[in-house]
């Protein structure tokens, strides 16, 4: 089998990838005139790779998110699409998502802003048992994620788009779920894929709908928020109590990098990371993928995408 990898560090997946499958014959992928390969292993791959590659059998996404594949008009419909499933990124963004959960319950926020102003003054504290905790969207990673929080003491809500059951999570469903757990969580975590469902859910009624003093993590897309609704729902001052809505932790967004002139780097209410959240680590990730081209070279069952969900 003749695999075309196409990745930034695409050498080092050659490398760790024919360790796990020496027989099969890896290709890094060059700008242009690649031969003809079976599958094709990659992460945003240009925009002609597929009227370039006529006899590609599958493909393996090398991330979670498959929007950026989807969104490929050439992509081809018949074949199937693997993605890494949480693969060591649920952890990670499970921190990530910790650090931002407490920077907000245990104010760190108020006291970086009462330090600039040399101010010593304890902040009342509100325990974990009373700060809900929402997650959006229970994938691989967002079901990690809430586990992560709900190990922490944190009562956590999660919502997807069908039902499930995840032991020590509140689960909630569709739009009156969705309703139901907005009411009740003072920090949302959203990780959902970017999907037209749900594009811009976080829009002003969602935020409205999230009780005074809440607050917003997003290390899922960028587009799954409404930036001027969110820029509205924060008012414009640096005190925590200048609108309905705290802070947010944002490390994905519609265009990345993002904008120098964004109003969003400004906000004093806003912390911003440059999409780190869930870096892939080498070692999970070349496992599921070897799995992947093993299972779809030998016909074996596999999970694949479905490209009309959008994930
Ligand atoms: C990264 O954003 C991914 O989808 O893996």
């Amino acid at each position: 089998m003749r695999v075309l990898i196409y990745h930034q560090d695409a050498d080092n997946w050659r490398r760790i990838l024919s360790e796990r499958l020496p027989e099969a014959e890896f290709i890094v992928a060059a700008e242009r005139d690649n031969p003809q390969a079976d599958y094709l292993v990659a992460w945003k791959p240009p925009a002609n790779i597929f009227d370039e590659q006529r006899t590609l059998q599958g493909i393996v996404n090398l991330g979670a998110g498959v929007d950026a594949l989807l969104q490929n008009p050439s992509l081809p419909r018949d074949i199937p699409i693997v993605k890494l499933r949480d693969a060591g990124m649920g952890e990670l963004i499970g921190d990530y998502a910790r650090y931002g959960v407490m920077h907000f319950q245990r104010d760190f926020d108020c006291y970086r802003r009462q330090q600039a102003n040399r101010e010593w003054r304890e902040q009342p504290l509100i325990d974990k048992p009373d700060w809900g905790v929402g997650v959006l969207g229970l994938g691989a990673i967002g079901t990690r994620v809430a586990q992560m929080l709900a190990a922490d003491g944190y009562p956590v809500h999660g919502w997807s788009r069908s039902p499930k059951q995840i032991e020590g999570i509140s689960c909630h469903h569709g739009d009156a779920g969705l309703d139901t757990l907005l009411g009740q969580v003072m920090t949302l975590v959203t990780l959902l894929p970017d999907t037209p469902a749900t594009r811009y859910l976080i829009d002003r009624e969602t935020l409205a709908k999230l009780p005074a003093g809440a607050s917003l993590i997003n290390p899922g897309r960028g587009t799954l928020i409404d930036e001027t609704a969110l820029l509205e729902a924060l008012g414009s001052g640096d005190d925590e109590t200048s609108g309905r809505l705290r802070g947010a932790l944002l490390d994905a967004f519609p265009t990345e990098p993002l904008a120098a002139e964004s109003p969003l780097w400004r906000h004093p209410r806003i912390l911003i990371t440059p999409h780190m959240a869930g870096p892939t680590p080498l070692g999970a990730a070349a496992d599921q993928v070897a799995d992947a081209l093993d299972a779809l070279s030998m016909g074996k069952p596999i999970a694949t995408i479905d490209p009309e969900a959008g994930y």
